[in-house]
């Protein structure tokens, strides 16, 4: 940690988006450890084309409880990243509770299943919702926040939380996973054009690519059954390390390093964090 706190995170400011659990909460504990104030941003609320239980507002209480006991201060925000009025709130928010952001992690995201056949109806209502949270939702939080970290004049670092499914494609049919799938390749675009945008100001931008990561949006009785049993999905991809699913804490070690200053010279890459499965 010590190592950690020398790369230039201690007293710098985190905006994470779907933070109540999972991976969000787990970067906002991490960073917390390394020294980082947190905004912690999440819907709180069930979006109803998903069949397993979204977080609650009782998750992200949770959340703000583990970072303050690492000693870091946590501001929980209800917002829907779809909604760009809501997220413009949360990043004054933030400003005005912490006077800066250094670091944004769009991380919030849903996946949509659904077995048998979908009406075009079901399929556009998944479409849009998938679209609208994994692609909109980071196009806004990125378009809320940058302007931040731009007049904070210190740099910074964005990560976008992709997939394997945004390099590798994955489609079963149903327009959840078409969406999923798009969005998880079209957040490439956008790191790409931000990283190129905002690069003279030393700000760097950066996708995340995690394989299954041990959270509620796999590990429910929804995907289990989807997927008959829960790991049929998880083995039809080639690994080249014996790891079957990763622990979020993986992709949080993966996340520290990037918005450290030990990756002051990385913007623009996507970063595979997959125990090889998306390796040509
Ligand atoms: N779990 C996996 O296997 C896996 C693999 C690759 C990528 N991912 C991606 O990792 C990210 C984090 O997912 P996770 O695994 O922690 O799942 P999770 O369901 O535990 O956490 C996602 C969080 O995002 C929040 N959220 C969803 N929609 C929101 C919205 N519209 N506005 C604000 N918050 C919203 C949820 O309430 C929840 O707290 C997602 O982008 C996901 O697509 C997950």
């Amino acid at each position: 940690m010590d190592q950690l706190k020398s790369n230039g995170l201690e007293g710098k400011v985190a905006f994470i988006t779907g933070a109540a659990r999972g991976q969000g909460r787990s970067h906002a504990l991490a960073l917390a450890r390394a020294g980082v104030d947190i905004v912690a941003v999440d819907i709180a609320d069930q979006i109803p084309t998903v069949s397993y239980a979204m977080a609650s507002r009782e998750d992200l209480d949770e959340t703000v409880a583990l970072v303050e006991k690492e000693d870091r201060r946590c501001l929980p925000i209800v917002a829907d990243v779809r909604d760009i009025h809501a997220m413009q709130r949360a990043a004054d928010q933030a400003v005005a509770e912490f006077g800066r952001i250094d670091i944004v992690l769009a991380n919030a995201g849903i996946l949509i299943t659904a077995r048998g056949e979908q009406s075009i109806d079901e399929a556009a209502a998944a479409w849009d919702d998938g679209i609208g949270v994994m692609l909109s939702g980071v196009y806004n939080t990125v378009r809320v926040t940058a302007p931040v970290l731009v007049d904070g004049g210190a740099g910074g670092s964005i990560v976008i939380t992709s997939s394997t499914a945004g390099l590798n494609g994955m489609h079963d049919g149903t327009g959840g996973m078409a969406a999923y799938t798009a969005a998880k390749h079209g957040v490439i675009g956008l790191m790409r054009g931000y990283a190129k945008l905002l690069g003279k100001h030393g700000i760097r931008v950066n996708t995340v690519h995690p394989m299954g990561v041990a959270t509620p949006m796999v590990i429910n009785p929804q995907f289990e059954e989807f997927y008959r049993g829960g790991e049929a999905m998880l083995e039809t991809q080639p690994r080249l390390l014996p790891i079957q699913i990763l622990d979020p804490n993986d992709i949080s070690n993966a996340i520290l390093w990037l918005v450290s200053d030990a990756a002051r010279a990385v913007t623009g890459i996507t970063l595979p964090v997959d125990a090889g499965v998306t390796t040509p």
